[in-house]
């Protein structure tokens, strides 16, 4: 594909289709991912790849800890604690939190999204060392921005989300992740159902004004 309509086609997926991704083509967008740039090229990222029974063991837990009401705590957690600087604020408010599905008073929609795991059939875990530098979470977010792009590339879909990480604790149990490796994100990859009415474009939620986030100084 061209990378202008890899790039503009970049938009979330909250329901996938039951199709497995091949093993082959996982390795391959992950292996291509690992071009991408790091401080002193650390590379601090690992990925674990997690489908098939564990997968489906992994949000089994996962669907019961929600029904429990346990309160979600990724190793990222302070995301979750909303102390956020106006700025950004600003943008949750009117664009972020307040996604289009709840204008639409279709907020069931995003919620059982994410409750379900959007029904993903391969889930990529990325870890850095718990001993890190901010850098790394920096570097790791490069490196998610490459697998998403380069899994675009192969015509699947993509989901980065926090919420498959609520839970750090079962996510290392399923995905064999040791305990000096902090749980950073989790990205499905795989085909968009697209009957799914959550998968609706009109739902898409817009940017910020650009002059609001560019400045040119001379
Ligand atoms: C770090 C990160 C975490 C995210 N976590 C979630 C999540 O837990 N649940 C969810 O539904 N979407 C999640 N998203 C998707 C964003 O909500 C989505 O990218 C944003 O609303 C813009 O939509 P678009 O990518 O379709 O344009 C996450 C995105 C990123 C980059």
């Amino acid at each position: 594909m061209k990378f202008k309509d890899v790039y503009s086609g970049e938009r979330v997926t909250r329901k996938f289709s039951n199709r497995k991704v091949s093993e082959k083509m996982l390795a391959r967008v992950i292996n291509k991912a690992q071009q991408s740039p790091s401080l002193l090229n650390s590379q601090p990222w690992r990925v674990y790849m997690v489908t098939g029974d564990a997968l489906s063991n992994l949000r089994k837990d996962f669907e019961q800890n929600i029904k429990d009401g346990i309160k979600p705590h990724e190793d990222f957690a302070t995301i979750l604690s909303l102390n956020w600087d106006a700025y950004p604020s600003q943008s949750l408010a009117t664009m972020g939190a307040s996604q289009p599905y709840f204008f639409n008073n279709k907020s069931e929609l995003f919620t059982n999204a994410n409750d379900t795991m959007f029904n993903a059939q391969d889930v990529a875990f990325l870890t850095i060392p718990k001993a890190s530098p901010a850098w790394s979470v920096f570097d790791l977010g490069i490196f998610a921005q490459s697998i998403m792009l380069l899994a675009l590339d192969e015509g699947l879909s993509i989901m980065p989300a926090h919420s498959m990480v609520s839970y750090p604790e079962l996510v290392r149990k399923y995905a064999q992740i040791s305990e000096d490796e902090l749980v950073g994100m989790a990205i499905g990859i795989g085909y968009k159902d697209n009957s799914a009415e959550v998968n609706d474009p009109k739902y898409y939620p817009p940017r910020l004004p650009f002059e609001k986030i560019y400045k040119l100084v001379k």
